[in-house]
Parts: C-alpha cells; sequence; structure tokens
C-alpha cells in the first residue's frame, strides 16, 4: 500500500508491504483461498502505517487507486471492496488500475526515469510481454510469450530442481554457483523474426537433462540453473534490443519479478551499452509487486486527464489484456 503526492512534480510518501510468501511457501506456491483471507487481515494496518509514516490522515486522501485485475479474483474483490468502500466513505473518486500497467510504469518512481516514448519489457510470473509505450495508457503489444510467461518458467524449473516457492530467486541463486557453458539449453524463438517469446520448452528440457542423470550432485543442479538462466537471459536481451530498435527508439524499460534477476541486468547492460540503448530498472523493491506503482498508476491517470470513478460498484478482472485497457 503507498501514498503518492501529485504535488511538486510528483512524489512517493510512503509505502508498506506486507508479503505472503512464507505463508504460502509450506505449500509450494500460491494458495489463493489462503491469500485473500490474509488480504482481508492485512488491509486496515498496512493503511494505518502508511498514514503514519507520512503524518497525513485518511481524510488527505483526494484518490483511491487499487488493482482491478488481471489476478486473483479473491484477492482483488478484498482490495477492490476495501477501496470503493474506503472512497465512498470519503467522497472521493477512485482510480482502477491494470496491475500490468502499475509495473510497466514503475520505473517512474527511480531517481532517474525514463520519458515516453520507449519499449518495456514486462516480465513477471503471468506475463512476458515486451510492448511500445507512447505515453499513459499508450501502450502497443509488439510480442509476448506463446505459452509460460519467463517467471513461471524459472518457478516450475526451480521445482524441478527441488527448490522451494518462490523459485525465481532460489534459481538465481543456484545459478551463480553453477559453472558457465557446462549444461547447454536450447534458445528458443531466437532466430523468430517476431517479438514473441516460448519457455514451456526450456522447462522440459531441464526435466529431460534431470532424468538422463541417475543422481544429481550439487554441482550438476547447479550447472544446470545455470544453463538454464543463460538461455533465458540470452532470448529476453536478442528480443528485447531487437524491439527498441524495430520501434527506432533508445530506451528500454524492464519491469516485473524477473526484472529483479541479477544475471539479466548485467547482459542487458552490456548490449544496451554496445548497441547505445539506455535500460532502465524500477529500484529492486518495486520490481516485485508492490502498492507503490500501483498508487503512481493511479495518479499519472487521473493527471493525464482521467476523472476517475464514482465510488460505489465495482467489478474485477481476473483476466485483462493490457491494450484493452
Ligand atoms: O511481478 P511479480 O512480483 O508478480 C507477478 O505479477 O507475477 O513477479 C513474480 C515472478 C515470480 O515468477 C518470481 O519467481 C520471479 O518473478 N522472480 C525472479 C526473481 N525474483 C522474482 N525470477 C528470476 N530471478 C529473480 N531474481
Ligand atoms: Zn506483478
Amino acid at each position: 500500500m503507498a501514498l503518492y503526492s501529485t504535488d511538486a512534480g510528483g512524489a512517493l510518501l510512503a509505502h508498506a508491504l506486507h508479503s505472503q510468501v512464507c505463508m504460502h511457501a509450506d505449500f509450494g506456491g500460491v494458495v489463493p483461498e489462503l491469500a485473500s483471507r490474509d488480504h482481508i487481515r492485512r488491509l486496515v494496518p498496512l493503511l494505518r502505517q502508511v498514514l503514519a509514516n507520512s503524518a497525513c490522515s485518511v481524510t488527505d486522501l483526494d484518490a483511491i487507486a487499487y488493482t482491478q485485475g488481471p489476478g486473483l479474483a479473491g484477492a482483488l474483490l478484498v482490495g477492490a471492496a476495501f477501496a470503493e468502500a474506503l472512497a465512498t466513505a470519503l467522497g472521493v473518486p477512485t482510480v482502477p488500475v491494470h496491475h500490468l500497467e502499475g509495473h510497466l510504469l514503475s520505473p517512474l518512481l527511480s531517481s532517474k526515469p525514463p520519458r515516453f516514448p520507449f519499449v518495456a519489457l514486462l516480465v513477471s510470473g503471468g506475463h512476458s510481454q515486451l510492448m511500445r509505450v507512447t505515453g499513459v495508457g499508450e501502450y502497443e503489444l509488439l510480442g509476448e510469450t506463446l505459452d509460460d510467461a519467463a517467471g513461471e518458467a524459472f518457478d516450475k524449473t526451480a521445482k524441478l530442481l527441488g527448490l522451494g516457492y518462490p523459485g525465481g530467486p532460489a534459481l538465481a541463486a543456484l545459478a551463480d554457483t553453477g559453472r558457465p557453458g557446462q549444461v547447454k539449453l536450447p534458445r528458443p524463438m531466437l532466430q523468430t523474426p517476431d517479438l514473441d517469446f516460448s519457455f514451456s520448452g526450456l522447462k522440459t528440457a531441464v526435466l529431460v537433462k534431470v532424468r538422463e542423470l541417475a543422481t544429481i550432485s550439487d554441482q550438476q543442479r547447479a550447472d544446470i540453473a545455470r544453463g538454464f538462466q543463460d538461455a533465458i537471459v540470452e532470448v529476453l536481451v536478442s528480443k528485447s534490443l531487437r524491439a527498441v530498435k524495430v520501434c527506432g527508439l533508445q530506451q528500454l524499460v524492464v519491469a516485473g519479478g524477473v526484472g529483479a534477476n541479477r544475471e539479466l541486468r548485467r547482459q542487458l547492460d552490456a548490449h544496451a551499452l554496445a548497441a547505445r540503448i539506455a535500460v532502465f530498472y524500477p529500484e529492486l523493491e518495486f520490481c516485485t509487486d508492490n502498492g507503490a506503482m500501483i498508487a503512481l498508476a493511479g495518479a499519472l491517470r487521473l493527471q493525464a486527464g482521467g476523472a476517475g470513478k464514482l465510488p460505489g460498484a465495482f467489478a474485477v478482472r481476473p483476466r485483462w489484456p493490457l491494450t484493452g485497457a
């Protein structure tokens, strides 16, 4: 949850995050019912916390932004109901926000933000897309994954290697101890002329490698993790830079949980420098899901001339393409 002020060019006044990772870890993944019940418990304390941290009162709120979708219906409903109820009580408008728009605009929270237009690589647990971003609300889909998202591929491969939830960071840490070039995996769709991705075959290739080995040593497991990460990073870097060139632009924004991956950042920085492309990342804390990016997206929508919505009736959109937002 976050408070964002549009005064003086815009500033994040306070933000707080309650992670449910520990709660879900015992189950090896997100349990939707537990997630939404825990949302109910956390919202009021989080609101109190951000108000206290910013020395604001609830009556200082001019509008309330919340995630309308896409995502788990139960969790979305809790957030939407809370925001709409609070806005009704305060008599202020609401701004239902697309979750991916929050990720897409999150680098604007940093001290050195990109300028419109730019290309964005959105790599989260549920999405892998390349977007041309011309302005707030002006998004053109350039390419996307045909099957698994990059984060999903990290999570599933981590599971195959016996790592816990969440898999992405655990697999990345293991890959650090792996030897480069020891395990060679395919680079799916690297050479295709489009800007699409496909990651499900990579996970299957890892499964085949694991099955080939009767027993697997720690070093072999790390080498496989390294081979997987190198393959996925090479494809993401190549297609992202190609997208920037195709659009005739000079800026690339990387957003979503996989954007926290250090090897992806290293390789992107190196290749972008050679191609004279500037790469922008959100601060690490704003890479994975957070309230600050939703507050920012809501504020920018209002600033761009949106009046917000009358508080009260609402609907959530568990499935919602960004280009239709
Ligand atoms: O954007 P996000 O926090 O939530 C969604 O909207 O999905 O992304 C979560 C995804 C998960 O799949 C997680 O494993 C992955 O981002 N992730 C990473 C890293 N940190 C998070 N994947 C690779 N390397 C990381 N360091
Ligand atoms: Zn997300």
